[in-house]
């Protein structure tokens, strides 16, 4: 959670996104602010911005870096949506995602969902859950550009399998009556993100929302629910969720992935199906 509260305004300088505009500072509570620009804001820390290309978050101040949206069809996730691995990427291993095997996966730190969207994309069911309101808004906003957007009916399907939750991720879990397949964690980490542009886009993204200081309960109750595996990313170096020592561990150059395998996945799944409900807030 974040030390002390951003000072945080909606923007709204496209006119077809008044409304939208209107029902995120409502559910914010702060200010709603038409025809600025973000760079000549003074007393807030960030805005959550409505313009042409839909919802980002933008640092105010002249020397602001870009903005951060969540981007499924351009940029580094469409890249590697259409170019990555497949299922030899690293995370599709973690996950056990492999031929004819499409684990439901619930993913419970949803951030800007490209870890989900990957997992998707790759024919798993994903639940993403995200307690963070802004967060959850540019998730909200990315996804639904992208259906827009999606012209292939692949890509149609890949979309049509997610389905998105604004809720804190240990509520969800306590609420759940089916086990999900495999519970995913991503939880926030101070150190990560080196690259220096990466860094500077990201830093209102982290400042929004903070440490994610009860991670280690979220690992301990996704450890008594998932059914198959429970999949934690964390940089390559970090300690050990909980202390919880894993059953193996996948490690890249600086990520690695925690794979706690409760049960062996089946051979075979029935083929993976879409999402009943698009969007679901709390
Ligand atoms: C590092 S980001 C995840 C990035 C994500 N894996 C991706 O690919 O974009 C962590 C996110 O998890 C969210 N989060 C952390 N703990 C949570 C919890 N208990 N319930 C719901 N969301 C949580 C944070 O708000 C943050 O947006």
């Amino acid at each position: 959670m974040p030390p002390e509260s951003p000072r945080l305004a909606v923007v709204c300088n496209d006119v077809r996104s008044e409304v939208r505009a209107a029902h995120a500072a409502q559910r914010l509570q702060c200010a709603l602010l038409c025809d600025v620009d973000p760079k000549r804001l003074q007393d807030l820390d960030f805005v959550l911005l409505y313009d042409e290309q839909g919802l980002s978050i933008q640092e105010t101040g002249a020397k602001a870096p870009g903005p951060v949206r969540a981007e499924f069809i351009t940029g580094a996730v469409g890249h590697r949506y259409r170019f990555g691995g497949g299922k030899g990427q690293q995370i599709a291993k973690a996950v056990g995602v492999k031929a004819g095997v499409y684990p439901h996966l619930l993913d419970l730190t949803a951030g800007l969902g490209r870890d989900g969207f990957v997992l998707a994309s790759l024919g798993c069911r994903v639940t993403l859950v995200e307690r963070s309101l802004p967060v959850w808004l540019l998730l909200e906003d990315g996804l639904q550009r992208a259906r827009q957007m999606a012209e292939e009916s692949e890509l149609q399907r890949v979309l049509e399998r997610i389905e998105l939750i604004a809720m804190d991720g240990l509520q969800y879990l306590n609420g759940l009556v089916e086990p999900p397949d495999v519970v995913y964690l991503d939880p926030m980490f101070p150190e990560r993100h080196k690259s220096a542009e990466v860094k500077k886009e990201m830093r209102a993204f982290h400042q929004l929302v903070g440490r994610d200081d009860d991670a280690d309960d979220l690992l301990l109750s996704a450890l008594g629910q998932a059914r198959y595996r429970v999949v934690v990313k964390r940089p390559r170096k970090a300690p050990l969720l909980a202390q919880r020592a894993p059953s193996y561990q996948l490690s890249g150059k600086t990520t690695r992935f925690d794979v706690y395998a409760l049960r062996k996945l089946p051979e075979q799944w029935p083929e993976p199906a879409a999402s009943k409900t698009a969007c679901t807030t709390e």
